[in-house]
């Protein structure tokens, strides 16, 4: 097993790739794999597909020394690695429970290819899926398919990945720890090999434990840090309602506690992305099936059901009703530094915007072109900040991108028809901007 250096990796989003090509420059022979010939032909030509910084550096690097490889023939990847990922996605159903429609599928063609294959092989599933999944449908697939046993003729494990959009190239070479749930021990044991010659010295703390352990770990660090978040608006609501109570500075305040935890105290407009909103809403239905309201993961969700629109309120406190006024929307994408507008917060407000009868313009450095597919016409865009808050009579900051934070009073001021500000992140400081400024901040009292 020391010699295992050849792996296959299914999927090609942010985790599949990343981890396709970080283990492609780590001296292994990779074969990443997609379902789509086209796909597969941009990755081989040096386009990731996906923006992610450092990601398209790294994958040229790997193809130019042959170490990656991405294919639709999941036969010849398989035949020619000795373990592989599972990095499909696994998302939401309408009713909030998870689609592991993927999962299954590649399940069935890894067990199709393991049939004609000899030697051990170890399957390890990346996806975020709820517990009991890698036992009951990856496990029962793969022999069902392959008519080989698990724990003998194959391993399996389960092993979260953590990343962040954004960062997932440094997160994926940096990571906090690596879980490994484990059908067995030889599965547990070929994994953790894998991860020593990957990170050298740089191992991070290793938990081994069972494969519903590891597929709830991933479950809970993320409804914990959603939770961190849901708490902490929850809190500047309040301070909203304290004069002069600021919800920065109470961040800080309890932040320093060791307990606490400084990070993820940053309060906004709620969280969005890929993954907090689908994961939270799985956990919930799947602890549902079993019979247990989780009363406290349930108000983490209603809180960030309900936070986007405080971005209206303050719009309305500060220029009373919104029909046909000029909004400047700054910020569409989930967060700053990427182009992605999943589940965005940006989405629920101009939809709100729309219903009230606003005229919305937005800008985005990176989200425009997305943002065009959801919104199409609906909406006017941008081609500069400046050019966004140009006779609005409103301006919502929704995205804390760094260039909204260079953006002088005296610039609204100038540029605004009604220079008035919600500043929905916390980038502007209070101090300095409400001397000169009609401007509302989340978690700040008046
Ligand atoms: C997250 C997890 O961090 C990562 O470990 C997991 O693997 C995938 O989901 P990601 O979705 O890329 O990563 O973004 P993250 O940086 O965690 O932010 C998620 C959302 O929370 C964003 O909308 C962000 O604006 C919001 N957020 C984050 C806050 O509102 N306040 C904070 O303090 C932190």
């Amino acid at each position: 097993m020391d010699t295992i250096k050849r792996i296959s990796v299914f999927g090609v989003g942010y985790v599949g790739l990343c981890t396709a090509v970080c283990f492609a420059n780590k001296g292994f022979k990779v074969f990443s794999i997609t379902t789509t010939p086209e796909k597969a032909e941009k990755i081989n030509s040096g386009n990731p597909i996906i923006y992610e910084p450092g990601l398209e550096k790294m994958l040229k690097k790997a193809l130019k020394k042959k170490t990656f490889y991405c294919t639709i023939d999941y036969k010849y990847a398989i035949a020619n690695s000795d373990i592989s990922f599972i990095a499909v996605g696994t998302p939401s159903l309408p009713d909030g429970s998870i689609d592991l429609s993927q999962i299954k599928s590649v399940s069935k063609n890894i067990g199709e290819a393991l049939k004609e294959k000899k030697d051990y092989h170890l399957i390890v599933v990346k996806s975020t899926v709820v517990p009991n999944t890698s036992e009951k449908i990856v496990k029962k697939i793969i022999e069902e398919e392959s008519n080989k046993k698990c724990g003998k003729d194959f391993g399996l494990c389960m092993n979260p990945e953590f990343l962040r959009e954004g960062e997932a190239i440094y997160d994926t070479l940096n990571p906090d720890r690596i879980i490994i749930g484990g059908y067995d021990k030889k599965s547990i044991n070929t994994l953790e090999k894998i991860y020593k010659k990957f990170y050298g010295k740089k191992l991070p703390p290793i938990i081994k434990t069972n494969l519903s352990t590891a597929e709830l770990i991933k479950y809970a660090s993320n409804a914990f840090l959603a939770m961190k978040i849901s708490f902490i608006n929850t809190i500047a609501n309040i301070c909203e309602k304290i004069p002069g109570a600021d919800i920065v500075e109470v961040a800080k305040g309890i932040g320093l506690d060791k307990r606490i935890g400084a990070y993820f105290l940053n309060a906004g407009l709620g969280y969005g992305g890929s993954c907090f909103p689908k994961d939270v809403k799985a956990l919930i239905a799947f602890s549902k099936e079993l019979g247990y309201d989780p009363l406290l993961i349930e108000s983490v969700e209603e809180v960030n059901k309900n936070q986007p629109y405080k971005a209206i309120e303050l719009a309305k406190k500060l220029i009373g009703n919104l029909e046909n006024k000029r909004i400047a929307i700054l910020g569409l994408a989930f967060k700053p530094n990427t182009d992605d507008m999943r589940e965005a917060v940006s989405i629920k407000i101009i939809n709100k915007l729309l219903e009230e009868k606003a005229e919305i313009i937005a800008y985005d450095p990176m989200a425009i072109e997305n943002a065009r597919k959801i919104f199409g016409e609906k909406i006017k865009y941008a081609s500069s900040a400046i050019d966004c808050i140009k006779n609005a009579d409103c301006c919502i900051i929704v995205t804390e991108w760094d260039e909204f934070k260079k953006i002088k009073p005296e610039a609204f001021i100038k540029y605004m028809r009604n220079p008035a500000i919600v500043d929905g992140r916390r980038i502007y400081d209070p101090k300095k901007y409400s001397k000169k400024i009609k401007i509302e901040f989340i978690g700040y009292g008046k």
